[in-house]
């Protein structure tokens, strides 16, 4: 049972970025997340800054160097661009936690630490994922300040206007790996989180005429809170969207961060008039919708009208959208999701519509072909 780690699902993730302050303003006017916290070196923090966002249970840290000295974040940045450095576990007990996942093949890169200001403490550990990412182990129930010591309201009263998007929470973490790593890392996530794997696509399952890839999802075993998609690239003729990544981020590492909304024709349209942008799926898709005559409570209409792409499964269904890649080099990016009475899977059946969009914009990249 994951219940011996007392995994008690997502907390925040943390990016390393060239400017925190320009992140911030663009995840506050695209996806339209309060700031609602700052550390830096007015609240004491000495050489990087950090803004803490939040939209409802959606939580994310972005955090950048103020100082040329701050070597774990401008290495990072100078290697991959900007990208995930961690994303973090809410356990019940981090040493337990910790203890566990060492003791089941975890590779430690921090052990348990209490950070403790007026406000009370909050305790953290983490372990090695992919190249250089990391989970962390994460326990601020006992914290009445905002997000941990170090951190207080943003120096700047930052108002920005956005449309409510109505995002949240995190749905699943992906990893992109190399040739030959999906299954190290699936089985070492099952191993020392106790997790078990889901879905297995393996070859053929996933491809388009040009490319290929092999994907795994891992979970956490109770109720299926946690869960990590693992991506790797397999043989065709062009390069396929994980190469790509591999590439340009120089490794493994974190691909996407799919969060969930209860309505999300709302909230495409929302994300769209604030500027985010998204892959297009030709209008051919959606004849193909009504044709396999989909029950769903959504008009076909609309969701053509949004862009959406919609996939059954059983009973259920699910809709999601994914944006182009948000920063420079074409590594991370968003997946919007909705989940429709119980659908538990990730989109197979959108995954040919949506990989040769991909492969459209990879072409006007010059990175389709093999030898680039
Ligand atoms: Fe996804």
């Amino acid at each position: 049972m994951s219940d011996k780690l007392g995994i008690l699902g997502y907390d925040y993730v943390e990016f390393f970025v060239g400017s925190a302050k320009m992140w911030a303003y663009w995840h506050a006017k695209t996806l339209g997340m309060d700031i609602v916290g700052y550390s830096g070196s007015e609240t004491g923090v000495k050489g990087r800054t950090s803004y803490f966002l939040v939209k409802n249970n959606f939580k994310l840290v972005i955090t950048a160097a103020s100082k040329p000295s701050e070597y774990e974040i401008t290495s990072f940045v100078s290697k991959h661009g900007d990208g995930v450095k961690r994303w973090s576990l809410k356990v019940k007990d981090v040493n337990t936690a910790f203890e566990n996942a060492i003791s089941n093949g975890a590779i430690p890169e921090r052990a348990p630490q209490k950070s403790e200001d007026e406000k009370g403490w909050v305790e953290e550990a983490a372990i090695k994922l992919y190249d250089d990412a990391e989970i962390v182990f994460v326990n601020r129930e006992n914290y009445n300040g905002i997000f941990m010591p170090g951190f207080g309201k943003p120096i700047q009263d930052i108002q920005l206007k956005a449309e409510e998007t109505g995002l949240m929470a995190i749905d699943h973490i992906v990893g992109n790996v190399r040739i030959n790593e999906m299954n190290l890392w699936a089985n070492y996530l099952n191993k020392s989180l106790n997790f078990e794997t889901f879905i297995d696509f393996g070859p053929g399952d996933i491809s388009t005429k040009y490319s290929a890839l092999l994907s795994k999802v891992v979970r956490s075993k109770e109720g299926a809170s946690v869960k990590n998609p693992i991506n790797e690239p397999y043989e065709g003729i062009k390069k396929s969207q994980i190469e790509e990544y591999i590439d340009v981020y120089l490794g493994s590492g974190i691909q996407h961060i799919a969060v969930a909304t209860p309505d999300i024709i709302k909230t495409i349209a929302a994300l769209r008039a604030n500027g985010a942008e998204f892959l297009s799926v030709p209008d051919t898709y959606y004849d193909g919708l009504k044709e396999r005559g989909m029950d769903v409570t959504e008009d076909i209409d609309e969701l053509k009208k949004n862009g959406i792409l919609c996939d059954t499964e059983g009973d259920g269904y699910l809709l999601q959208l994914f944006t182009k890649p948000i920063s420079d080099r074409p590594s991370f990016f968003y997946e919007i999701i909705q989940r429709r009475k119980g659908a538990q899977g990730f989109g197979q059946g959108n995954f040919q519509a949506l990989f040769e969009s991909i492969e459209k914009d990879q072409d006007l990249r010059g990175s389709l072909e093999k030898n680039k």
